[in-house]
């Protein structure tokens, strides 16, 4: 038997490469066609294995190359070493980075005058619109990946300011479908678990927002034995939760029950001061949207007497009503600080949709709006998905597609 001689950033890299099938076949193509020949991509995602393969494949497609995090703490810093040694990408970044270095990293990225940007969280595209103005006229657009980086380029929009073409990739529908359910339903458990090795089962376990992501929380809360409870300002998707099973109230009623509070909304101060006043003695509380800004991080000083590290990612807050609160992950999102993000399969899917939205951006003369991913890719993604699933579908007969074609056959 050999001995394993790969690093640890190549075992990960290795180890997503094989089970995002979809991407392989991406990968092949771009290669074969040199799609992205004499193309810089700039990027800011997080900086994990799945990303790094997204990287490689935009490389062997022909792609030069610069990659940083979109988030200080998301990044894996055995995948950053192998992906710059092993596979020659410009990268920038490391876990637990300042706020400083993480602007610096960004302005890495822009000082190379990228043609396409590849955006999680819209903070590259940002710094491009307030200290790169000169690049805007050769950029020819960028890929935004989640709900708050479209959130921020809707205002822009409307605002008229956004200056380039932005492809919102998470609406495709085997984006958010998958990834932000599936992907966000398994991973936030994963980060939960890995930070406080507690049970789920038997606990009161509120998820605030039942957007793609808050589903897949409550959800997966749920068959874990919680019981769950949403909140909710949108009266639609409150009454959603509600027929789905499970309880919705106010979050200053539901603070009083709760063991374990994960925010989902992309807003801030859903959990602030006098919620963490009324919180039950021992609660746990963690982030799985994008900014760290859902729990009030000043409130919860403002409220605390002292506050220490007592597990890796875990915070004790004691306050000055004497309860004790522990935050995970500093509030930061805690699939990718405490877990390993979304799995390789889930992402397969996003960063596959990525790939070929950064090869029509590049072939497409667009204004600078935001444009969904065409169809046609979406549906070519999920034709993949299914072959790598071994799942066969039926098809309309001619006879069909007539019948669906026409309004006069009622009976
Ligand atoms: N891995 C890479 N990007 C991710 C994302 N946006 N969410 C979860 N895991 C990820």
């Amino acid at each position: 038997m050999s001995v394993n001689a790969y690093s640890e950033g190549k075992q990960k890299i290795e180890w997503v490469i094989s089970h995002m099938p979809i991407l392989n076949n991406i990968d092949n193509k771009l290669k074969e066609e040199r799609s992205f020949k004499n193309v810089k991509i700039g990027m800011a995602l997080h900086l994990e294995a799945k990303t790094a393969y997204l990287s490689i494949a935009l490389k062997n497609g022909g792609a030069d190359i610069r990659i940083t995090s979109c988030n200080p703490l998301s990044s894996d810093d055995s995948v950053i070493k192998s992906l710059h040694e092993d596979y020659g990408v410009s990268v920038y970044g490391k876990k637990g980075e300042s706020d400083t270095e993480y602007w610096e990293y960004l302005h890495n990225i822009l000082d190379f005058s990228p043609d396409i940007i590849i955006d999680d969280g819209a903070d590259l595209i940002s710094l491009l619109h307030r200290e790169y103005t000169h690049l805007i006229h050769d950029t020819k657009g960028a890929n935004e990946e989640t709900t708050t980086g479209i959130v921020r380029l809707k205002a822009m929009e409307k605002k008229r300011e956004l200056k380039i073409p932005v492809i919102d990739v998470n609406d495709a529908s085997m984006k958010h479908l998958f990834d932000n359910r599936y992907g966000t339903g398994q991973s936030t458990f994963d980060g939960i678990f890995s930070a406080t090795n507690l049970t789920i089962a038997g606990s009161t376990f509120v998820v605030a927002g039942y957007g793609w992501c808050g589903r897949g929380i409550a959800m997966r809360a749920k068959g874990l034995g919680a019981e769950v409870v949403v909140t909710e300002i949108d009266p639609v998707k409150a009454i959603e939760a509600r027929m789905d099973g499970f309880s919705v109230m106010p979050m200053k009623k539901a603070v009083g029950v709760a063991d374990f509070i994960v925010t989902a909304t992309g807003c801030k101060d859903v959990v602030s001061k006098k919620d963490l006043l009324n919180c039950k003695n021992g609660a746990v509380l963690a982030n799985a949207g994008h900014f760290n800004k859902e729990v009030s991080l000043k409130d919860l000083d403002a409220v605390s007497k002292s506050h220490r590290t007592v597990r890796r990612y875990v915070d004790e807050y004691v306050l000055e009503n004497g309860k004790k609160l522990y935050l995970l992950g500093e509030g930061r999102l805690i699939n990718l600080v405490a877990g390993q993000g979304h799995p390789a399969e889930i992402m397969d899917m996003s960063f596959s949709l990525q790939a070929l939205s950064a090869k029509y951006l590049l072939n497409e003369k667009l204004k600078s709006k935001i444009y969904p991913v065409p169809a046609k890719i979406d549906r070519y993604v999920a034709m993949l998905k299914l072959k790598s699933m071994g799942i066969k579908i039926d098809h309309l007969t001619k006879e069909q597609k007539l019948y669906l074609s026409e309004w006069d056959e009622g009976t």
